[in-house]
Protein backbone atom coordinates (compact mmCIF):
# COMPACT_ATOMS: atom_id res chain seq x y z
CA UNK A 1 0.00 0.00 0.00
CA UNK A 2 2.66 2.16 -0.21
CA UNK A 3 4.00 4.62 -2.82
CA UNK A 4 6.63 7.54 -3.09
CA UNK A 5 6.67 10.76 -4.85
CA UNK A 6 8.40 11.47 -8.05
CA UNK A 7 11.72 13.25 -7.20
CA UNK A 8 11.21 17.29 -8.12
CA UNK A 9 7.50 16.79 -5.99
CA UNK A 10 6.89 19.35 -3.66
CA UNK A 11 4.68 19.54 -1.19
CA UNK A 12 2.72 22.45 1.17
CA UNK A 13 -0.23 24.33 1.85
CA UNK A 14 -2.64 27.07 0.48
CA UNK A 15 -4.69 29.91 1.85
CA UNK A 16 -6.43 33.19 0.90
CA UNK A 17 -6.26 36.42 2.53
CA UNK A 18 -9.78 37.10 3.58
CA UNK A 19 -10.11 33.61 4.59
CA UNK A 20 -7.63 33.88 7.35
CA UNK A 21 -6.39 37.14 7.71
CA UNK A 22 -9.38 38.94 9.97
CA UNK A 23 -9.71 42.66 10.23
CA UNK A 24 -12.53 45.00 9.45
CA UNK A 25 -10.79 45.04 5.33
CA UNK A 26 -13.91 46.83 3.55
CA UNK A 27 -14.49 44.27 0.71
CA UNK A 28 -17.17 42.57 -0.97
CA UNK A 29 -16.57 39.92 1.47
CA UNK A 30 -17.68 42.00 4.38
CA UNK A 31 -20.44 43.66 2.88
CA UNK A 32 -21.70 40.50 2.00
CA UNK A 33 -21.99 39.37 5.76
CA UNK A 34 -23.15 42.88 6.21
CA UNK A 35 -25.99 41.85 4.36
CA UNK A 36 -26.83 38.38 5.87
CA UNK A 37 -25.53 36.69 3.32
CA UNK A 38 -22.47 34.11 5.21
CA UNK A 39 -24.51 31.26 6.65
CA UNK A 40 -23.43 30.86 9.82
CA UNK A 41 -23.37 34.99 10.45
CA UNK A 42 -19.34 34.38 11.06
CA UNK A 43 -17.72 37.68 9.92
CA UNK A 44 -14.89 37.51 7.51
CA UNK A 45 -13.00 39.76 10.09
CA UNK A 46 -12.62 37.42 12.38
CA UNK A 47 -11.47 34.58 10.56
CA UNK A 48 -8.06 33.00 11.63
CA UNK A 49 -6.80 36.49 12.72
CA UNK A 50 -3.57 35.70 10.73
CA UNK A 51 -3.08 39.42 10.51
CA UNK A 52 -1.27 39.58 13.96
CA UNK A 53 -0.49 35.70 13.96
CA UNK A 54 1.33 35.29 10.75
CA UNK A 55 4.60 34.67 12.83
CA UNK A 56 3.06 31.76 14.74
CA UNK A 57 1.38 30.53 11.86
CA UNK A 58 4.79 30.94 9.05
CA UNK A 59 7.13 29.22 11.99
CA UNK A 60 4.21 26.49 12.94
CA UNK A 61 4.34 25.85 8.84
CA UNK A 62 8.47 25.75 9.05
CA UNK A 63 7.99 22.95 11.92
CA UNK A 64 5.15 20.76 10.02
CA UNK A 65 8.01 20.79 7.54
CA UNK A 66 5.56 22.48 5.04
CA UNK A 67 7.85 23.17 1.48
CA UNK A 68 5.90 25.25 -0.34
CA UNK A 69 3.04 27.91 0.36
CA UNK A 70 0.61 29.39 -1.68
CA UNK A 71 -0.51 32.88 0.02
CA UNK A 72 -2.86 35.66 -1.27
CA UNK A 73 -2.72 39.39 -0.32
CA UNK A 74 -5.52 41.66 0.02
CA UNK A 75 -6.35 43.98 -2.36
CA UNK A 76 -8.00 46.14 -0.40
CA UNK A 77 -5.45 46.82 2.12
CA UNK A 78 -2.77 47.15 -0.36
CA UNK A 79 -4.99 49.41 -2.22
CA UNK A 80 -7.64 50.94 0.49
CA UNK A 81 -8.80 53.78 -1.63
CA UNK A 82 -8.41 54.08 -5.73
CA UNK A 83 -5.24 55.22 -6.33
CA UNK A 84 -3.58 54.93 -2.87
CA UNK A 85 -0.73 52.40 -1.82
CA UNK A 86 -0.71 51.74 2.10
CA UNK A 87 3.26 50.89 2.27
CA UNK A 88 2.49 49.70 5.98
CA UNK A 89 0.99 46.30 4.23
CA UNK A 90 3.42 46.43 1.97
CA UNK A 91 5.79 46.23 4.85
CA UNK A 92 3.43 43.28 6.40
CA UNK A 93 3.59 41.84 3.82
CA UNK A 94 7.02 42.29 3.24
CA UNK A 95 7.97 40.87 6.27
CA UNK A 96 5.74 37.63 5.98
CA UNK A 97 7.34 36.63 3.16
CA UNK A 98 10.96 37.40 4.26
CA UNK A 99 9.89 35.04 7.35
CA UNK A 100 8.82 31.98 4.94
CA UNK A 101 12.60 32.43 2.94
CA UNK A 102 14.25 32.10 5.69
CA UNK A 103 12.79 29.12 7.24
CA UNK A 104 13.10 27.34 3.91
CA UNK A 105 9.38 27.93 2.33
CA UNK A 106 8.81 28.57 -1.13
CA UNK A 107 6.47 31.34 -2.06
CA UNK A 108 3.78 31.49 -4.61
CA UNK A 109 1.74 34.24 -4.49
CA UNK A 110 -1.81 34.89 -5.63
CA UNK A 111 -2.59 38.28 -6.55
CA UNK A 112 -6.78 38.07 -6.78
CA UNK A 113 -8.51 35.30 -4.62
CA UNK A 114 -11.97 36.27 -4.54
CA UNK A 115 -11.82 39.89 -2.67
CA UNK A 116 -12.29 42.93 -4.14
CA UNK A 117 -11.88 46.64 -2.41
CA UNK A 118 -15.59 48.26 -2.03
CA UNK A 119 -14.07 51.45 -4.51
CA UNK A 120 -13.42 48.77 -7.27
CA UNK A 121 -16.95 47.11 -6.42
CA UNK A 122 -18.56 50.44 -6.62
CA UNK A 123 -17.18 51.32 -9.92
CA UNK A 124 -19.07 48.19 -11.25
CA UNK A 125 -16.54 45.39 -10.13
CA UNK A 126 -15.28 42.78 -12.63
CA UNK A 127 -17.94 43.38 -14.85
CA UNK A 128 -16.87 46.89 -16.30
CA UNK A 129 -13.89 46.44 -19.19
CA UNK A 130 -13.11 49.78 -18.29
CA UNK A 131 -12.22 48.59 -14.16
CA UNK A 132 -9.51 46.03 -15.80
CA UNK A 133 -6.63 49.05 -15.66
CA UNK A 134 -7.43 48.69 -11.58
CA UNK A 135 -6.17 45.57 -11.33
CA UNK A 136 -3.48 45.67 -13.83
CA UNK A 137 -2.22 48.30 -11.30
CA UNK A 138 -2.54 46.21 -8.46
CA UNK A 139 -0.60 43.64 -10.55
CA UNK A 140 2.13 46.41 -10.76
CA UNK A 141 2.65 47.48 -7.38
CA UNK A 142 2.73 43.89 -6.34
CA UNK A 143 5.87 42.87 -8.17
CA UNK A 144 6.91 46.19 -8.00
CA UNK A 145 6.95 45.56 -4.46
CA UNK A 146 7.55 41.94 -3.79
CA UNK A 147 9.50 41.31 -7.36
CA UNK A 148 13.06 41.19 -5.84
CA UNK A 149 11.60 38.09 -3.28
CA UNK A 150 8.79 36.42 -5.18
CA UNK A 151 9.21 34.90 -8.31
CA UNK A 152 6.04 32.33 -8.95
CA UNK A 153 2.51 34.31 -9.04
CA UNK A 154 -0.91 33.07 -9.58
CA UNK A 155 -2.90 35.89 -11.23
CA UNK A 156 -6.34 35.16 -10.39
CA UNK A 157 -8.23 32.44 -8.20
CA UNK A 158 -10.66 30.16 -9.80
CA UNK A 159 -12.34 32.67 -12.38
CA UNK A 160 -15.11 30.66 -13.17
CA UNK A 161 -16.77 29.97 -9.73
CA UNK A 162 -16.21 33.51 -8.77
CA UNK A 163 -17.85 34.79 -12.02
CA UNK A 164 -20.83 31.88 -11.83
CA UNK A 165 -21.36 32.15 -7.79
CA UNK A 166 -21.30 36.22 -7.62
CA UNK A 167 -22.85 36.87 -11.42
CA UNK A 168 -24.95 33.54 -12.17
CA UNK A 169 -26.46 32.26 -8.97
CA UNK A 170 -26.66 34.69 -7.67
CA UNK A 171 -24.64 33.38 -4.20
CA UNK A 172 -21.91 36.04 -3.83
CA UNK A 173 -22.15 39.76 -3.55
CA UNK A 174 -22.99 41.52 -5.53
CA UNK A 175 -25.71 38.52 -6.31
CA UNK A 176 -26.76 38.67 -9.70
CA UNK A 177 -28.06 36.56 -11.52
CA UNK A 178 -27.25 37.02 -15.09
CA UNK A 179 -25.44 34.83 -17.59
CA UNK A 180 -24.95 37.33 -19.86
CA UNK A 181 -23.10 39.06 -17.06
CA UNK A 182 -21.10 36.03 -16.12
CA UNK A 183 -19.36 35.71 -19.33
CA UNK A 184 -18.84 39.30 -19.40
CA UNK A 185 -17.16 39.01 -15.69
CA UNK A 186 -15.18 35.54 -17.30
CA UNK A 187 -14.00 37.85 -20.38
CA UNK A 188 -11.99 40.03 -18.26
CA UNK A 189 -10.67 37.85 -16.18
CA UNK A 190 -8.83 35.79 -19.47
CA UNK A 191 -7.77 39.27 -20.62
CA UNK A 192 -6.45 40.68 -17.17
CA UNK A 193 -4.43 37.27 -16.45
CA UNK A 194 -3.01 37.71 -20.09
CA UNK A 195 -1.77 40.93 -19.71
CA UNK A 196 -0.60 39.98 -16.06
CA UNK A 197 1.22 36.95 -17.41
CA UNK A 198 2.97 39.27 -19.64
CA UNK A 199 3.82 42.30 -17.42
CA UNK A 200 4.97 40.11 -14.09
CA UNK A 201 7.15 38.63 -16.80
CA UNK A 202 8.28 41.83 -18.39
CA UNK A 203 8.95 44.13 -15.10
CA UNK A 204 11.28 41.09 -13.64
CA UNK A 205 13.16 40.39 -16.75
CA UNK A 206 13.71 44.10 -16.49
CA UNK A 207 15.12 43.84 -13.11
CA UNK A 208 17.57 40.95 -14.37
CA UNK A 209 15.29 38.14 -13.27
CA UNK A 210 15.16 34.84 -15.48
CA UNK A 211 13.55 32.59 -12.70
CA UNK A 212 10.11 33.80 -12.94
CA UNK A 213 6.78 31.40 -13.25
CA UNK A 214 3.10 32.87 -13.25
CA UNK A 215 0.20 31.11 -13.77
CA UNK A 216 -3.36 30.54 -12.66
CA UNK A 217 -5.51 28.63 -9.90
CA UNK A 218 -7.91 26.78 -12.89
CA UNK A 219 -10.85 24.97 -10.67
CA UNK A 220 -11.72 21.99 -12.76
CA UNK A 221 -13.88 18.98 -11.89
CA UNK A 222 -15.37 16.40 -14.78
CA UNK A 223 -18.66 16.75 -15.65
CA UNK A 224 -20.27 13.28 -16.27
CA UNK A 225 -23.58 12.82 -17.49
CA UNK A 226 -26.37 10.92 -14.90
CA UNK A 227 -27.41 8.66 -17.19
CA UNK A 228 -24.49 7.82 -19.60
CA UNK A 229 -26.84 5.96 -22.40
CA UNK A 230 -29.14 8.89 -22.17
CA UNK A 231 -27.75 10.86 -24.81
CA UNK A 232 -29.84 14.48 -23.67
CA UNK A 233 -27.80 14.02 -20.29
CA UNK A 234 -24.47 13.48 -22.67
CA UNK A 235 -25.17 16.78 -24.20
CA UNK A 236 -25.61 18.36 -20.96
CA UNK A 237 -22.77 17.23 -19.65
CA UNK A 238 -20.27 18.60 -21.99
CA UNK A 239 -22.21 21.89 -22.41
CA UNK A 240 -21.72 22.85 -18.63
CA UNK A 241 -18.27 22.08 -19.07
CA UNK A 242 -17.91 24.17 -21.83
CA UNK A 243 -19.50 26.90 -20.41
CA UNK A 244 -18.54 26.46 -17.07
CA UNK A 245 -14.75 25.48 -17.26
CA UNK A 246 -13.73 24.70 -20.73
CA UNK A 247 -14.23 27.69 -22.98
CA UNK A 248 -12.22 30.00 -20.10
CA UNK A 249 -9.38 27.67 -19.52
CA UNK A 250 -8.64 27.81 -23.46
CA UNK A 251 -9.04 31.79 -23.35
CA UNK A 252 -6.82 32.13 -20.69
CA UNK A 253 -4.15 29.73 -21.55
CA UNK A 254 -4.14 29.94 -25.36
CA UNK A 255 -6.11 33.24 -25.60
CA UNK A 256 -8.49 31.42 -28.13
CA UNK A 257 -11.54 32.83 -27.22
CA UNK A 258 -14.52 30.98 -28.62
CA UNK A 259 -18.37 31.26 -27.73
CA UNK A 260 -19.55 31.83 -25.31
CA UNK A 261 -16.28 34.33 -24.75
CA UNK A 262 -15.20 37.43 -27.44
CA UNK A 263 -12.39 38.65 -27.62
CA UNK A 264 -12.83 42.51 -27.10
CA UNK A 265 -9.13 43.20 -27.37
CA UNK A 266 -7.75 41.51 -30.43
CA UNK A 267 -5.44 39.64 -27.97
CA UNK A 268 -2.93 37.16 -30.04
CA UNK A 269 -2.99 33.21 -29.71
CA UNK A 270 -0.28 32.45 -27.72
CA UNK A 271 0.87 30.27 -24.41
CA UNK A 272 0.10 32.37 -21.16
CA UNK A 273 1.19 29.94 -18.71
CA UNK A 274 4.14 28.58 -17.39
CA UNK A 275 2.10 26.29 -14.99
CA UNK A 276 -1.30 24.58 -15.14
CA UNK A 277 -2.20 25.55 -11.62
CA UNK A 278 -5.30 23.37 -11.00
CA UNK A 279 -7.57 23.26 -7.78
CA UNK A 280 -9.61 20.21 -7.73
CA UNK A 281 -12.14 18.71 -4.98
CA UNK A 282 -14.79 17.09 -7.04
CA UNK A 283 -17.20 15.96 -9.63
CA UNK A 284 -20.76 17.08 -11.20
CA UNK A 285 -22.74 14.74 -12.25
CA UNK A 286 -25.22 16.03 -14.80
CA UNK A 287 -29.11 15.32 -15.70
CA UNK A 288 -30.68 19.10 -17.29
CA UNK A 289 -29.01 21.78 -16.57
CA UNK A 290 -28.95 20.72 -12.86
CA UNK A 291 -25.69 20.43 -11.10
CA UNK A 292 -26.22 17.36 -8.61
CA UNK A 293 -24.02 14.63 -6.81
CA UNK A 294 -23.77 11.12 -7.76
CA UNK A 295 -25.27 9.07 -5.29
CA UNK A 296 -24.21 5.86 -3.88
CA UNK A 297 -20.62 7.74 -3.85
CA UNK A 298 -18.52 8.80 -0.46
CA UNK A 299 -19.29 12.78 0.07
CA UNK A 300 -17.57 15.13 2.90
CA UNK A 301 -19.26 17.03 4.65
CA UNK A 302 -20.41 19.88 2.80
CA UNK A 303 -21.65 16.83 -0.14
CA UNK A 304 -19.37 16.78 -1.96
CA UNK A 305 -18.50 13.72 -3.89
CA UNK A 306 -14.49 12.25 -3.16
CA UNK A 307 -13.72 11.43 -6.59
CA UNK A 308 -9.71 11.10 -6.51
CA UNK A 309 -9.82 9.60 -10.12
CA UNK A 310 -10.72 13.47 -11.37
CA UNK A 311 -7.91 14.63 -10.24
CA UNK A 312 -5.96 12.65 -12.72
CA UNK A 313 -8.89 13.34 -15.51
CA UNK A 314 -8.47 17.00 -15.03
CA UNK A 315 -5.02 16.85 -15.29
CA UNK A 316 -4.43 15.48 -18.26
CA UNK A 317 -7.14 17.57 -20.11
CA UNK A 318 -5.14 20.28 -19.12
CA UNK A 319 -1.76 18.83 -20.11
CA UNK A 320 -3.19 18.08 -23.76
CA UNK A 321 -4.07 21.60 -23.88
CA UNK A 322 -0.62 22.93 -23.63
CA UNK A 323 1.81 20.78 -22.08
CA UNK A 324 3.41 22.55 -19.03
CA UNK A 325 4.61 21.55 -14.64
CA UNK A 326 1.29 20.46 -13.16
CA UNK A 327 0.82 22.60 -9.63
CA UNK A 328 -1.90 21.14 -8.10
CA UNK A 329 -2.93 24.81 -6.44
CA UNK A 330 -5.33 23.14 -4.33
CA UNK A 331 -6.86 20.15 -3.33
CA UNK A 332 -8.48 18.99 0.43
CA UNK A 333 -11.73 18.60 1.87
CA UNK A 334 -14.17 19.78 4.57
CA UNK A 335 -14.21 17.17 7.19
CA UNK A 336 -15.17 18.93 9.69
CA UNK A 337 -13.92 15.80 12.61
CA UNK A 338 -10.73 15.50 11.10
CA UNK A 339 -12.37 11.84 9.90
CA UNK A 340 -11.16 10.79 6.28
CA UNK A 341 -9.18 13.65 5.77
CA UNK A 342 -5.98 11.25 5.65
CA UNK A 343 -7.45 8.41 3.40
CA UNK A 344 -8.51 11.64 1.30
CA UNK A 345 -4.88 13.04 1.32
CA UNK A 346 -3.81 9.25 0.77
CA UNK A 347 -6.02 8.71 -2.08
CA UNK A 348 -5.43 12.00 -3.99
CA UNK A 349 -1.66 11.45 -3.70
CA UNK A 350 -1.04 7.99 -4.63
CA UNK A 351 -3.14 8.56 -7.86
CA UNK A 352 -1.26 11.89 -8.61
CA UNK A 353 2.10 9.89 -7.82
CA UNK A 354 1.16 6.58 -9.98
CA UNK A 355 -0.30 9.16 -12.86
CA UNK A 356 2.20 9.54 -15.91
CA UNK A 357 1.26 13.70 -15.73
CA UNK A 358 3.76 15.62 -14.99
CA UNK A 359 2.65 16.91 -11.44
CA UNK A 360 5.55 19.20 -9.77
CA UNK A 361 3.34 20.44 -6.83
CA UNK A 362 1.06 19.57 -4.18
CA UNK A 363 -0.74 22.95 -2.24
CA UNK A 364 -3.20 21.05 0.31
CA UNK A 365 -6.31 23.25 0.72
CA UNK A 366 -6.10 24.09 3.82
CA UNK A 367 -3.08 25.32 6.36
CA UNK A 368 -5.30 26.19 9.32
CA UNK A 369 -9.20 25.72 9.33
CA UNK A 370 -10.66 29.46 8.27
CA UNK A 371 -13.20 31.29 7.27
CA UNK A 372 -15.29 29.17 4.28
CA UNK A 373 -16.73 32.65 2.47
CA UNK A 374 -20.37 32.38 2.15
CA UNK A 375 -20.08 29.14 4.83
CA UNK A 376 -18.84 31.15 7.34
CA UNK A 377 -16.69 29.15 9.93
CA UNK A 378 -18.96 25.98 9.63
CA UNK A 379 -16.84 24.05 7.15
CA UNK A 380 -13.50 23.02 8.28
CA UNK A 381 -10.80 22.54 5.82
CA UNK A 382 -7.22 22.83 7.50
CA UNK A 383 -4.91 20.15 8.87
CA UNK A 384 -4.31 22.52 11.47
CA UNK A 385 -7.89 23.16 14.06
CA UNK A 386 -8.57 26.64 14.66
CA UNK A 387 -10.36 27.14 18.00
CA UNK A 388 -12.33 30.35 17.02
CA UNK A 389 -12.92 31.75 20.28
CA UNK A 390 -9.16 31.33 21.58
CA UNK A 391 -7.94 31.89 18.02
CA UNK A 392 -5.52 28.55 19.20
CA UNK A 393 -4.15 26.24 16.55
CA UNK A 394 -3.62 22.94 17.25
CA UNK A 395 -1.86 20.09 14.33
CA UNK A 396 -4.09 17.58 13.51
CA UNK A 397 -3.71 13.68 13.04
CA UNK A 398 -3.99 14.48 9.44
CA UNK A 399 -1.68 17.30 9.64
CA UNK A 400 1.10 14.75 11.32
CA UNK A 401 0.05 12.47 8.67
CA UNK A 402 1.03 15.69 6.46
CA UNK A 403 4.43 16.19 7.64
CA UNK A 404 5.05 12.21 7.60
CA UNK A 405 4.48 12.40 4.27
CA UNK A 406 6.99 15.20 3.40
CA UNK A 407 9.41 13.61 5.64
CA UNK A 408 9.31 10.22 3.67
CA UNK A 409 8.47 11.52 0.43
CA UNK A 410 5.67 9.22 -0.03
CA UNK A 411 3.25 6.87 2.43
CA UNK A 412 5.01 3.80 3.86
CA UNK A 413 3.82 0.59 5.19
CA UNK A 414 4.13 1.63 8.37
CA UNK A 415 2.46 4.95 7.67
CA UNK A 416 -0.38 3.72 5.62
CA UNK A 417 -1.26 1.02 9.12
CA UNK A 418 -1.04 4.09 11.51
CA UNK A 419 -3.52 7.01 9.26
CA UNK A 420 -5.13 5.47 6.10
CA UNK A 421 -8.27 3.59 7.51
CA UNK A 422 -10.74 2.21 4.54
CA UNK A 423 -14.07 2.57 6.65
CA UNK A 424 -13.96 6.28 6.90
CA UNK A 425 -16.05 8.04 4.37
CA UNK A 426 -19.42 8.35 4.39
CA UNK A 427 -21.08 6.77 1.26
CA UNK A 428 -24.38 8.63 0.76
C1 LIG B 1 -11.34 28.25 -3.22
C2 LIG B 1 -11.03 28.35 -1.76
C3 LIG B 1 -12.08 27.59 -0.97
C4 LIG B 1 -12.01 26.14 -1.35
C5 LIG B 1 -12.97 25.23 -0.61
C6 LIG B 1 -11.83 26.90 -3.65
O1 LIG B 1 -12.98 27.05 -4.41
O2 LIG B 1 -10.29 28.75 -4.00
O3 LIG B 1 -10.96 29.69 -1.42
O4 LIG B 1 -11.97 27.77 0.40
O5 LIG B 1 -12.25 26.00 -2.72
O6 LIG B 1 -14.29 25.55 -0.92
Amino acid sequence: MEFYFKNNFLMGVASAATQIEGGDTDNNWLELWKEGGIKDGASPAVADDHWNRWEEDTRLMADMGIQISRFGIEWGRIVPEEGKVDRTAIEHYRSEIQLMLSLGIRPLLTIHHFSNPMWFEKKGGWLKRENNKYFLELVKIVVENFGDLVNEYITINEPNVYATNCYCFGQWYPRHNSLAETFTVMENFAYCHIKAYEMIHSMRKAKGYSDTKVGFANHLRPFDPKDPKNPAHVAEAKAAEWFFQRALTEAMTLGKFSIPLINHWGIKRGEYTDFNGINYYSRSTISGFADSVKENTPKNDLGWEIYPEGLIRCGAYLTGLLRRPLYITENGTCDNNDMFREKYLYDHLKAVSESPLPVERYYHWCFCDNWEWAEGQSARFGIVHVDYDTQKRTVKRSGQFFTEMIKNHGVTQKMYDEYVRDEVYKVR
